[in-house]
């Protein structure tokens, strides 16, 4: 059971390559900032990974460095379970049990299916539409108070408290209902070639976004790079969606207020403006990218911390899951 006084927190993330900026403002950065105040489970999601095309051989590559990604960060192992959905074998149970109780037109409705599959729908995979079923099952596993994503996850947690109200009226009280922990600022980093798409790994263009891993020389290429809005006041507005967004990236990056860089480029234009936010986001990467590398050439730190968080969650999930099974009927006769 969940300790009272301290709210669980679960997130998940897709070890699906490169991790960029907006993935680090909007979810990875706010769960290092809560860790201690929360009783906290990270689950990289590999099983999502495989609803696009992918390899074997690149999947596995990818889940290592994407725990990686996350020690490097500053998620404690000490405090925090850091584990892979794949290695906990209820995840995909409790996603076909829920898939009873989840409504096919809700999934029709959920927009990253549509965003993914585009103009595709016919030669997508099923597991691509039943993604969020998986979702919900991921969060609603561990009875997780508070979901901490980026804003393009909304729906999903929202769909994970309808389902999870639905199932508890259905077969009385098993599922805490999640809520979504969504920050004002860092939810939705856009883009750099394109303000009105959000920055996104899948994006074609690499100059589009900024690598965790790029070089302070990529980096500084691609903020000079980065299209502004017409005129040459440095400030946020809602119709300078470009500006706005990097004051937001410098903002978080370097902990201080918009209205303060604001005052700080008062005249100065656009170019000072972004020599100093390229040193900004290199400066604070810097760190990361010292213990990214570090981790990285050993991959048995890695290992060892999968291992222990896959058995830590694992027992929580394997208890759960009996209670769920007495409550839909599914009686055990294996012995
Ligand atoms: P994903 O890489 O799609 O598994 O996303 C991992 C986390 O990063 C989720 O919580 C997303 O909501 C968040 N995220 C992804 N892209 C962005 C973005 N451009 N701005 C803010 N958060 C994002
Ligand atoms: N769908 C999420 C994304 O693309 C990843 C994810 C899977 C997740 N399971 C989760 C996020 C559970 C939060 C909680 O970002």
């Amino acid at each position: 059971m969940n300790q009272p006084s301290r709210k669980r927190v679960f997130s998940g993330i897709q070890p699906s390559g490169v991790s960029h900026i907006g993935n680090y403002l909007g979810a990875i950065r706010n769960w290092v900032l809560q860790q201690e105040q929360y009783d906290n489970i990270f689950c990289i999601v590999n099983l999502h990974a495989l609803t696009l095309p992918t390899t074997a051989e690149t999947l596995h590559a990818n889940t290592i460095t994407m725990a990686n990604t996350i020690l490097a960060a500053g998620i404690d192992p000490e405090r925090s379970i850091l584990f892979v959905q794949g290695d906990v074998p209820e995840h995909a149970e409790l996603s076909w049990l829920l898939s009873s109780v989840t409504m096919y037109g809700e999934l029709r409705r959920m927009t990253q299916f549509k965003d993914k599959s585009g103009s595709d729908e016919e030669s997508v995979s099923a597991a691509l539409f039943s993604y969020p079923v998986l979702q919900v099952a991921d969060i609603i596993l561990y009875d997780t108070d508070l979901v901490p994503v980026g804003e393009d996850q909304k729906q999903h947690i929202e769909l994970a408290r309808d389902v999870a109200q639905r199932f508890n009226s259905r077969y009385g009280e098993t599922f805490v209902v999640p809520a979504p922990d969504i920050k004002k600022d860092g939810a939705r980093v856009m883009s750099l070639d394109d303000p009105t798409k959000k920055m996104s790994k899948s994006d074609r263009n690499p100059a589009s976004f900024i690598a965790l891993t790029d070089t302070p020389a990529e980096i500084t290429k691609k903020i000079k790079r980065a299209v502004t809005d017409s005129g040459s006041d440095v400030i946020a507005a809602p119709d300078k969606p470009a500006l706005t967004n990097l004051l937001g990236i410098y903002s978080l990056f370097a902990g201080i207020s918009v209205a303060e860089i604001e005052e700080r480029y008062t005249g100065k234009g656009y170019g000072a403006f972004k020599t100093d936010l390229a040193e900004v986001v290199v400066e604070a990467l810097t760190p990361f990218q010292q213990r990214f590398a570090e981790l990285q050439a050993d991959p048995a730190i890695a290992r060892n911390v999968l291992a222990d968080g896959a058995a830590r969650a694992g027992a929580q999930a394997a208890a759960k899951m009996q209670i769920v099974q007495e409550r839909m009927g599914l009686s055990q006769h294996r012995t």
